[in-house]
Parts: C-alpha cells; sequence; structure tokens
C-alpha cells in the first residue's frame, strides 16, 4: 500500500449537517458480490461500496466466471452457469470478510482456489473457518497448519453438520452457511450472540431457507435450484457513519444527520453506547428491504462514562471510535470480553491504548479490553494508523478537538473512499 497520511486542523465552529454521501455498507455488498453467484439470472446492485475491500470482492466474482456490468450508480452482476477454476489466485486484499465467506463458498465448489490477501490480513486467523470446513469433507491448506492465508481450497462435495461455533463472529457463520446450502442434507449452526445477520436476511430474501429453530440453533437448508437474483440498493455502512456520529458527540453544540442506514439491530449497537453516555440519539425508519433502513440524528450532549461489557460482537467495528468519546467523558470507561477486537484488522486493543496514550489520555490495558481514565483534554500527536482503517479514522475524529497527524491513511480506501472529503465539510 501507498503511504499516505492526514492532518486533521481542530474544529472552531460548531457544525449542524446532513450527510447523505456516507460509504454504502461494506458487509452488505461483499454479500451481493459472492450471493449474485447462486442465482441463475442476472442481480441488480445499486449503491455498491467502492472500497478496495468490497471491489476486490467483485473482481473474485469476477475470476469465478460471472460478467460484472458497471453502469456507475448500478452494477449488473450476470453469474456463469457454472462457477469456473480461476485461473489465478483471488486476492482478497485488506478483506476478512472477503476471505472467510469466499472459503466457504469455494468450498462446496469442484476445482482449485488459492486465497490471498494484503500482508495484514495474511496475518490473521484463518483456522475458525478452515478447521469446521475441513470437518465436513473441505480440503484447505495453509501456513500452520492452514490458519494463515495464502490459503489452498479444493473443493467439492460436503457433509452436513452441527456445529457450535466458540466465536461469536458472522464471518464464520456465514462461511458455514454458505458451506452449508450446498450440501445434501440440513445442517445446524449456534453462536452465543446473534452476530450480524446480513447472510440469513439476504439468502431467504433469495428463497433460501435459513431459519432459527426454537433451541436457539440456525438450520440451513440446502438449496435445491438457483436462488432469486438480488435486486438491491446497499443502504450507507452504519460503522462508517459512526464517526460523524462521534464527532457530532464530541463537539460541542453539533448536531449530525445521518442518511439512509441500514438500522439492522446487530450493527446500531454503538449509537445506543453513545446514547447511554449522555448523546442524544433519534432513530428515524423509512423502509425495509432485506433489512429496516432509515436515518440516525446524533446531537452533542455532556457524555459520562460507561462499561462495555456485553453485545461485543455488535460493537467489534466502533470501539475504536467510541474509545475518542470515552476519553473525554467524565469518569472512566471500561470495555471488557472484547478480546476478539486483538485479531481484527490490526491488535485493535493495543493501538486503541498505544494512539490514546500519545494524545495524553490515561488508560490501563486488560487482555480482553481496556479502562480509560476519562475527564481527558485530548492533545495533538502524529498516529500511526497500523494498517488499520478503524484506527486512521477514530483518531482523525479525535483531530477535531486538538489537530491530529495521522500516518498511513491508505487503508481508509478500503471501506470509505471520501472518508477525508466528508470531514472537511465540517468546517464549513
Ligand atoms: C463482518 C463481520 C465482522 C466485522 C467485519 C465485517 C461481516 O467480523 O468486524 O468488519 O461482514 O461479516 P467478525 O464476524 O469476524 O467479527
Amino acid at each position: 500500500m501507498k503511504e499516505k497520511n492526514i492532518e486533521v486542523k481542530k474544529l472552531i465552529k460548531p457544525f449542524d449537517v446532513v450527510i447523505d454521501n456516507i460509504a454504502s455498507d461494506k458487509s452488505i455488498s461483499h454479500r451481493c458480490a459472492m450471493f449474485s453467484l447462486l442465482s441463475d439470472k442476472p442481480s441488480t446492485i445499486r449503491n455498491y461500496l467502492r472500497g478496495e475491500d468490497t471491489m476486490d470482492s467483485l473482481k473474485i466474482a469476477a475470476m469465478l466466471g460471472a460478467s460484472v456490468e458497471d453502469f456507475g450508480e448500478t452494477i449488473i452482476i450476470t453469474p456463469p452457469s457454472k462457477l469456473s477454476e480461476p485461473s489465478d489466485i483471488l486476492d482478497c486484499g485488506n478483506a476478512g470478510t472477503g476471505m472467510r465467506l469466499y472459503a466457504g463458498l469455494l468450498a462446496g465448489i469442484e476445482g482449485s482456489f488459492v486465497l490471498t490477501g494484503d500482508k495484514y490480513l495474511r496475518s490473521r486467523p484463518m483456522k475458525r473457518v478452515a478447521d469446521p470446513l475441513r470437518a465436513i469433507g473441505a480440503s484447505i491448506d495453509g501456513r500452520e497448519d492452514g490458519n494463515k492465508a495464502p490459503l489452498h481450497i479444493r473443493g467439492g462435495k460436503l457433509k452436513s453438520f452441527k456445529y457450535h461455533s466458540p466465536i461469536d463472529s458472522a464471518q464464520v457463520k456465514s462461511a458455514l452457511i454458505l458451506a452449508g446450502i450446498q450440501s445434501d442434507e440440513v445442517s445446524y449452526y449456534k453462536e452465543n450472540l446473534l452476530s450480524r445477520d446480513h447472510t440469513e436476511r439476504m439468502l431467504n430474501g433469495m428463497g433460501a431457507c435459513i431459519k432459527k429453530t426454537n433451541d436457539g440453533w440456525i438450520a440451513i437448508n440446502p438449496i435445491e435450484k438457483p436462488l432469486k437474483p438480488l435486486n438491491i440498493t446497499v443502504p450507507t455502512d452504519p460503522s462508517s457513519a459512526f464517526f460523524f456520529a462521534v464527532a457530532a458527540a464530541i463537539v460541542p453544540n453539533s448536531k449530525v444527520t445521518l442518511k439512509n442506514l441500514t438500522l439492522n439491530p446487530t450493527r446500531i449497537e454503538a449509537y445506543k453506547i453513545l446514547e447511554k453516555m449522555g448523546a442524544k440519539v433519534t432513530y428515524i425508519q423509512k423502509e425495509d428491504l432485506y433489512e429496516p433502513i432509515g436515518d440516525i440524528v446524533v446531537e452533542h450532549d455532556t457524555l459520562k462514562g460507561v462499561e462495555v461489557s456485553q453485545n461485543i460482537a455488535w460493537l467489534i467495528d466502533e470501539l475504536p471510535a467510541l474509545s475518542i468519546a470515552m476519553s473525554i467523558a467524565s469518569g472512566p470507561s471500561v470495555v471488557k470480553n472484547a478480546k476478539e477486537l486483538r485479531v481484527k484488522e490490526s491488535d485493535r486493543i493495543s493501538a486503541v491504548v498505544n494512539s490514546l496514550a500519545l494524545c495524553g489520555v490515561k488508560y490501563t490495558e486488560h487482555e480482553d479490553g481496556y479502562t480509560i481514565q476519562g475527564n481527558s483534554t485530548l492533545n495533538k500527536a502524529s498516529i500511526n494508523s497500523h494498517g488499520d482503517h478503524r484506527i486512521a479514522m477514530s483518531f482523525a475524529i479525535a483531530g477535531l478537538l486538538c489537530d491530529m497527524d495521522v500516518q498511513d491513511t491508505q487503508c481508509i480506501e478500503t471501506s470509505f473512499p471520501n472518508f477525508t472529503e466528508i470531514l472537511e465539510s465540517l468546517k464549513n
């Protein structure tokens, strides 16, 4: 990746803005590229996220034989009659979602596939999908006995399964659902906390049958015929929008209206935490298309510290931005049970606390989270993104209070290409 930096200047006046051009949802966009391959008709996707991660997923769909026609606002993906073995490796870039979901999909398809990614993705754990997929007959290998990419998958016939996942991860769940729908019998998957459920919603909308049983398992029925195509407008990504929610919450007298977000309950927990801290948050649902969709309005108020120890899977992408609000809140904030943060795009526990320390914030690091002292006045610092888009954008938002230099910000392109442009517009 090219090295890029952002210099953020302290805001000298409050803002009251409506933002309608935040990046489209990354999770849903990845799934659009992949799930369109399960139909026999063209899928119509509006507002597909043009971030590096999701463009990589689209390229992979094309390498597997799909025709991808890009008309600007609309992308039409026409699946091949049979997915073909690609002549080259499949590059997922920085995307854990791309690699883990494609692993589940390709495990059930005859052929040889190599999934790779950038240096950050190649250091992330893949056994969480490789092990359960191997147990149902997939042949998967990679460095460290299949834990690190490049992964080589030889796909083929898969057995049905009953798998209780030790991790609450939508990526693991989705990989197993994509494998399960390709087997001959019903499979069952269980997670301790419902992780984001775009896969279930979208596949059911396409005609699959993935249902919760009374005892908390997800029953995954095999698909007997090609699914209906997708016809979808990808909503705004609430995780990307959250950076501007934090901006409004921390800059006195400010307000932001964030337009057309998915209001899926597994995706808006961070807004609830901000509300618990004292910010004024309003949710306005407008429509329901695979997911509830609407606007969120966030207004500044005095913030107080908070304890976050539950529903961590619903906050995993937003905790770095929340840590900025926690730093200036009155009283300490605690994040617990969040060990998963250590294996995201960076080790987000150490990236958050070390960066906060550079800004003068007092903290204690725990194996599964951190305590942030609160009542801090943030100081200008030079922050390294650690190649993690969420760290880069969180500290750029902190810069609205105190000036900030954020180094190595090319990673923002993975999920939110126009982030800096929107950040700049807050000054107007
Ligand atoms: C995602 C799931 C989450 C999230 C990631 C996107 C998805 O990861 O952090 O940004 O689209 O399924 P895990 O499911 O591994 O927690």
